[in-house]
């Protein structure tokens, strides 16, 4: 992926998220933080079961950043053990509905179960025709270094090379960028695949965000002209 701009009919096949604001809900209502990130696994289920309606080809989601690492244990502890939780419940669901899973970053660097189950959950979903890509340990810069070192090791450092060597290269061109609550940044996800992307930052704190919200945006997407670069 990212060997030039999208070309669609208007119809956004790949969306990714920054899924920001779970800590907001939570102090929002006086409760742990864990919760609102409990509660921002529940907005991710809701929105790969709306997948299939909304005609996605694929969504990418920012689950756990390469600069994660530096909040505390315990919130870390919370977010490997989401994760755990999230595979093990929703694999089945994954399997009976077609959705192929997929995992950018250096996830392989995560803690030893769960990279068995990621690999396990890889294996199961192979043949699934949508695609669910989340982002973990990941990091935008790393990614484009790990990329362009492959493709000097090849002897051709090119956009085109480098794009074949990253994390997405198997995924459509990125159409739509969305972050939820209210922040305007990239936190680096995603930094070469957003060159011609869309962006979308809405103020909705992640918990809350649904299929509605969605599908408002890829409405949203197919209204605006697309020109990269040209006139
Ligand atoms: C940002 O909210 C969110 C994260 C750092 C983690 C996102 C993770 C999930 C939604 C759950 C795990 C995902 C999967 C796919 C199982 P924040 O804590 O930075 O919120 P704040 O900025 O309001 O504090």
């Amino acid at each position: 992926m990212g060997e030039g701009p999208a070309q669609t009919d208007g119809r956004a096949r790949h969306v990714a998220i920054i899924m920001d604001g779970n800590g907001r809900w939570a102090k929002k209502r006086a409760l742990p933080r864990a919760v609102g990130h409990q509660r921002g696994v529940e907005a991710v289920r809701r929105l790969v079961r709306g997948l299939e309606p909304m005609g996605l080809d694929c969504i990418t989601l920012y689950a756990f950043s390469s600069e994660n690492w530096k909040r505390s244990e315990d919130e870390v502890d919370d977010l490997m053990n989401l994760m755990r939780k999230f595979i093990k419940s929703d694999l089945p669901d994954f399997v009976a509905n077609d959705v192929k899973l997929k995992i950018i970053g250096d996830w392989r660097g995560l803690a030893p179960d769960i990279v068995a189950m990621l690999e396990d959950a890889l294996e199961q979903t192979s043949k699934g025709t949508k695609t669910l890509a989340v982002a973990l340990n990941y990091g935008g810069q790393d990614e484009i270094v790990r990329a362009a070192a492959k493709a000097a090791e090849i002897g051709e450092v090119t956009a085109q090379s480098i794009a074949a060597n990253l994390d997405t290269h198997d995924l459509p061109p990125l159409d739509l960028l969305i972050r939820t609550s209210g922040e305007i940044r990239l936190s680096n996800f995603l930094l070469w695949q957003a060159a011609y992307a869309e962006m979308l930052f809405v103020d909705t704190l992640w918990p809350d965000f649904k299929p509605e919200h969605l599908a408002e945006a890829l409405d949203d997407f197919a209204k605006r002209e697309r020109r990269y670069g040209g006139r």
